[in-house]
């Protein structure tokens, strides 16, 4: 997720800003940029990388200035480079701009300011077309030339600018993606989030969607879309520093299982088109190369590979096509069969685990097409693969992966989808039934996080287990994988996954009285077989936590406890039933004093064998 912090007032606003970059680095960023009015010129400094790079090339300039804006940069359209990075300048160099968010209609806006305006675009990206159109507006009300390009834009945005010949002056305007200003004494701020602003202000103004925010030394005004000046209460910053990283939440691993339903929903609806068909920018594979593929391999590490699981299943079932899914560290050495009809699918959140970016490699060699499925954008695996689509989570900072997992599983149903209607092996009203079903989602998870009290509970119960097993049968199967390595990777637990008709062949000689089995049956047809399991381990003394659909209450005769998911469709059903095992993972984990964020011996991106 991007920073915006901006400053205006009588202090050196460079180094107000460069200071506020540094407490929003935990949001996750590739390149960063300052840029300040002074003497009737912007003076601007940018630079791929961390906030050092930009430091050192700012040296010891000291940018005399009290006004200015800056910015981290989370890459969504353009790879991480120099001239990528934010701030961006208009054609005349008289306005300056910085951008959270991403601009739906870009490319429109980009052909319209070249094509009419003869702009020459200096970067790739969706933000710079702001700097232009304020440009093209501008007349000397920097307010006037603001609305008139906040007109002719779509998408979500967060915006900070300032104009050369306005001194003292910043111009905010938030839509879908936040924003805040700081209240000071001859002085005042703009930024993404509190932690930027803590060590200065304690009273904010929180900005609301479509409000337009005029900054000065002496004022902090703020306007609807009719511009009709709006009052705000003050709001009081009661957290410290740390706290208000994690926007009030004790952990990130918990922030980002709740930030879920924002990831869920923003991953499909940037990719339907008008008519619900999918839009899978990033991928230009035509019915004709969909049509050659007579193999598909899934290959992933860790999280990753699990959604592989689940996307094999769904991918076969939709598109009618055999798919394979391998851990990337085995894919590699095994001298696997694949050629110009095989299709590979590397899964990475960061996009530079070895072992799959090694795979890749190896796939690509033998004459694979190579699609990935990425949440770093211009990430080694997104580079060298020749289509990627982004999972558009924003940065995951917990080692254990949550957001990146489910808003990985949206994308294989994407893809599955995509791919099924343009064979025809699927129809349209089945095709749009499932788009309507994935759409719902969202909110399904929404209301189900409203049950996180109840695994609170639970986990102070069940905190103290030493070993535990996870089983499903079907989809189920491949999330019970994800529930166990969550459990395990965070509480240090001895936890074990299994497909529930397994047991009987070796496994069941484990349970004993009073062993925890997580039982997950949320298949509707495979339900009856599932039953038979639960009631096999129960017979030994199980303790038995199932996970099941609203409405079936049979199950609760059969189990200990019971933690339901709302009803849905079987297939869609795991990307609302692992959200109760991140959150047991996590409440047991606190319970047992771990550290949830950076659990032992773990690295949030593997780059060694
Ligand atoms: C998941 O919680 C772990 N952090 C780990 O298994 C991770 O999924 C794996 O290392 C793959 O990482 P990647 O998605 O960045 O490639």
């Amino acid at each position: 997720m991007c920073g915006i912090v901006g400053y205006v007032g009588s202090d050196n606003a460079k180094e107000i800003i460069i200071d506020g970059l540094k407490r929003l680095e935990y949001r996750g960023y590739d390149s960063a940029g300052v840029a300040v009015v002074q003497d009737g010129k912007i003076l601007l400094k940018k630079h791929v990388g961390g906030i050092a790079n930009l430091e050192n090339l700012i040296g010891d300039d000291p940018m005399a200035s009290g006004t200015g804006i800056g910015h981290t940069r989370w890459a969504t359209h353009g790879a991480p480079s120099d001239v990528n990075a934010h701030p961006h300048l208009s054609a005349d160099e008289q306005i300056a701009v910085v951008h959270n968010g991403i601009i739906e209609n870009y490319v429109e806006l980009r052909k319209m300011l070249t094509e009419q305006h003869g702009i020459r675009f200096r970067s790739e990206t969706d933000s710079e077309v702001i700097a232009q159109l304020i440009g093209i507006h501008y007349e000397g009300n920097l307010e006037d030339a603001v609305y008139k390009a906040v007109a002719q834009m779509r998408g979500a945005y967060a915006i900070s600018v300032i104009a050369a010949d306005q001194p003292e002056k910043i111009v905010a305007v938030r839509k879908d993606a936040p924003l805040i200003a700081g209240l000071g004494k001859g002085c005042n701020f703009i930024a993404s989030d509190i932690p930027a602003l803590l060590k200065y202000v304690k009273e904010i103004y929180l900005i609301e969607n479509n409000e337009t925010v005029v900054l000065t030394p002496d004022s902090v005004k703020i306007y609807d879309d009719e511009r009709n000046e709006v009052s705000r209460d003050v709001f009081h910053v009661t957290w410290d520093a740390d706290a208000a990283e994690k926007e009030g939440y004790e952990h990130f691993m918990l922030k980002e299982i709740y930030e879920q339903p924002k990831g869920l929903h923003e991953t499909i609806s940037r990719r339907l088109n008008e008519d619900g068909t999918i839009k899978l920018d990033g991928i230009s594979m035509t019915r004709e190369d969909i049509e050659g593929f007579n193999k598909i391999y899934i290959v992933a590490c860790g999280t990753a590979y699990h959604a592989g699981l689940v996307g094999k299943y769904i991918i076969e079932k939709l598109a009618k096509v055999p798919v394979e899914v391998d851990v990337a560290s085995e894919f590699r050495y095994r001298d696997p069969y694949v050629d110009d009809k095989t299709l590979f699918i590397a899964i990475s959140q960061s996009g530079e685990t070895l072992d799959t970016l090694a795979a890749l490699r190896e796939a690509k060699r033998k004459g694979a097409r190579v699609l990935s499925v990425v949440n770093v954008v211009g990430s080694s695996v997104a580079r060298e693969s020749d289509d990627v689509f982004y999972t558009w989570a924003g940065p995951e900072i917990a080692v254990a992966s949550t957001k990146a997992y489910t808003t990985q599983l949206m994308c294989m149903y994407l893809i599955g989808l995509y791919m099924g209607y343009e064979k025809g092996t699927i129809t349209r009203e089945y095709y749009d039934q499932f788009i309507a079903d994935l759409m719902d989602v969202s909110g399904k998870l929404e209301a189900s996080l409203k049950n996180a009290g109840i695994i609170e509970g639970l986990s102070r119960m069940l905190y103290n287990k030493e070993q535990v097993f996870f089983i499903g049968r079907g989809l189920d199967s491949s999330v019970s994988y994800e529930g166990s390595l969550k459990l395990k990777e965070i509480s240090y637990i001895n936890s074990f996954a299994i497909a529930a008709g397994e047991l009987k062949h070796g496994t069941i000689a484990l349970i004993e009285p009073g062993t925890l089995v997580v039982t997950l049956a949320t298949q509707d047809f495979l339900y009856e077989k599932m039953l038979s399991n639960i009631q096999e381990v129960k017979a030994r003394g199980a303790h038995v936590l199932s996970i099941a659909k609203e409405g079936n209450t049979e199950i609760e005769t059969h189990s200990n406890e019971v933690l339901y998911i709302p009803a849905c469709r079987d297939e869609i059903t795991p990307l609302l039933s692992v959200v109760p095992l991140q959150l047991f993972a996590y409440y047991v984990a606190r319970e047992r004093g771990c550290n949830i964020d950076k659990p032992k011996n773990l690295a949030k991106s593997v780059t060694v064998e």
